[in-house]
């Protein structure tokens, strides 16, 4: 077993962090944050992912947490980078993050493989290969290892992974990291360094193009009267498609997919390729998020004005507190541009949301936030608000109105009880 370091105690940091442990291995965790890292040594997780809590403290004798630098990457044989690469102004990755986890390499004798887990353009290893060289630092291994979880279900998407890539240009250090990964019953892909950088930006560029995709279908249905939700299931069954990421909605968010499709576009233009198909994917994510505004205003006279609109979930999907591009974001922006009054509920990710849209009134409950409403939109398919007693809601609401932007609610049972109801390119049916 090997001693790890993770650098970035983040949503992939801390999953590396506890499934690497549950494999067996030694972990030094390292942020800046001291604040999170506090937390962390208090037994404590900064960040909500199911299972994790639990599975940090079932192997806390082989994970140690700090904020030095210079002890954390002397600790590890592998350094594992984990650290944010958020998007800049110019769509690019901003790569900041990673050159400081580059540039706090103390100076070292010592064999370390420098392994990149963070989602960085094609060309940034060979670029770190080359800033290592150029200090003196050529002993050091490099390896692109790029990850798949989804936030949400993180845990097993790592330890029941559907592969892992090894990127190395040096066989050994492929070997080597790839060794680290027993236990896991998944096929390992070993490749260079180049594609293994480029196979998870198109992995999620492809994700994120179906959803586009099932959403513009979504879009042709409402105006010819097709169901897309019986269009999805057809689509699915078809072996060559697949039943996964056909549900139509009101757009992708997340940390990962609106980055990596500008990062991926970004990357193409950058090297004289203009990616045509990447534009209008971006461009029908944005678009399916407003087509909400116009859905409540038809519902609602043609005026949003002074109209109380309550919106259930903010984090970008279920089972997260994660608010990164979320659709809620724009949708409460729209709505407070057209003078609105927005009030919303969500289980986890109120007081993240709370500094980023302060005008926002945040409920006690998705009763409270739906006690008065005009109208109310399903943002966010948390379970909670799946069970809601509707019959109640209906009760509370000024106006029994309900936009389902995922497709999630029970819509038959809904008109049945007397709301009128309008989900994403599906057909409304009749009480
Ligand atoms: N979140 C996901 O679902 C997911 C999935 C696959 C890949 N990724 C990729 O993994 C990377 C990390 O994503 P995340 O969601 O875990 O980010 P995050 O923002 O949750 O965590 C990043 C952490 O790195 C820390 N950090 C930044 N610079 C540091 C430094 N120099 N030294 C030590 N710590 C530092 C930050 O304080 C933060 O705690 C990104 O490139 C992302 O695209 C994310």
């Amino acid at each position: 077993m090997s001693t790890l370091t993770v650098v970035g105690a983040g949503y992939v940091g801390l999953v590396t962090t506890a499934c690497m442990a549950e494999l067996g291995h030694s972990i030094v965790a390292m942020d800046l944050d001291e604040e999170k890292i506090r937390v962390l040594s208090e037994g404590g997780v900064p960040i909500y992912e199911p299972g994790l809590a639990d599975l940090i403290a079932k192997n806390r004798e082989r994970i140690q947490f700090t904020t030095d630098p210079v002890f954390a990457y002397r600790a590890g044989e592998f350094i594992f980078i984990c650290v944010d690469t958020p998007p800049s102004h110019s769509g690019d990755a901003d790569l900041s993050r990673i050159w400081q986890a580059v540039d706090n390499l103390p100076p070292d004798e010592g064999e370390h493989v420098l392994v990149t887990k963070s989602t960085v353009p094609v060309g940034t290893g060979a670029a770190v290969q080359a800033e290592l060289a150029a200090r003196g630092y050529a002993h050091i291994g490099y390896s692109s290892n790029p990850e798949f979880l989804r936030e949400g279900s993180a845990l097993q998407d790592f330890m029941f992974a559907d592969r892992v890539v090894v990127g190395a240009d040096d066989p050994a250090v492929a070997d080597q990291v790839a060794a680290l990964y027993r236990g896991l019953d998944c096929p390992v892909v070993k490749t260079d360094v180049a594609s293994a950088e480029m196979i998870k930006y198109a992995c999620n560029a492809f994700l994120a193009t179906k959803i586009s995709f099932i959403n513009e279908i979504a879009n042709v249905c409402e105006v010819t009267g097709a169901d897309v939700s019986v269009v999805a299931h057809g689509m699915g069954l078809d072996h060559r498609i697949g039943p996964h990421f056909l549900q139509a909605g009101i757009g992708y968010g997340g940390s990962c997919f609106p980055k990596d499709v500008s990062a991926l576009k970004q990357i193409a233009g950058n090297s004289g390729y203009h990616f045509q198909l990447l534009g209008a994917v971006i461009e029908v994510n944005e678009l399916q998020k407003r087509r909400v505004i116009g859905k409540l205003k038809r519902l609602l006279g043609n005026e949003l004005r002074g109209k109380r609109v309550a919106l259930l979930g903010l984090s970008f999907k279920p089972n997260t507190d994660d608010i990164r591009q979320a659709s809620s974001i724009v949708l409460a922006g729209r709505l407070e541009a057209e003078g609105a009054q927005v009030v919303a509920y969500d289980p986890l990710a109120m007081p993240q949301m709370q500094k980023l849209l302060p005008r926002v009134a945040y409920a006690a409950s998705p009763m409270d936030a739906l006690q008065g409403a005009d109208a109310c939109v399903l943002v966010t398919e948390w379970q909670e608000f799946l069970d809601l007693d509707w019959a109640q809601v209906k009760e509370v609401m000024r106006e029994p109105i309900v936009i389902d932007g995922r497709n999630a609610l029970d819509a038959a049972g809904l008109v049945g009880l007397g709301f009128t109801y309008e989900g994403v390119g599906t057909r409304t049916p009749r009480s």
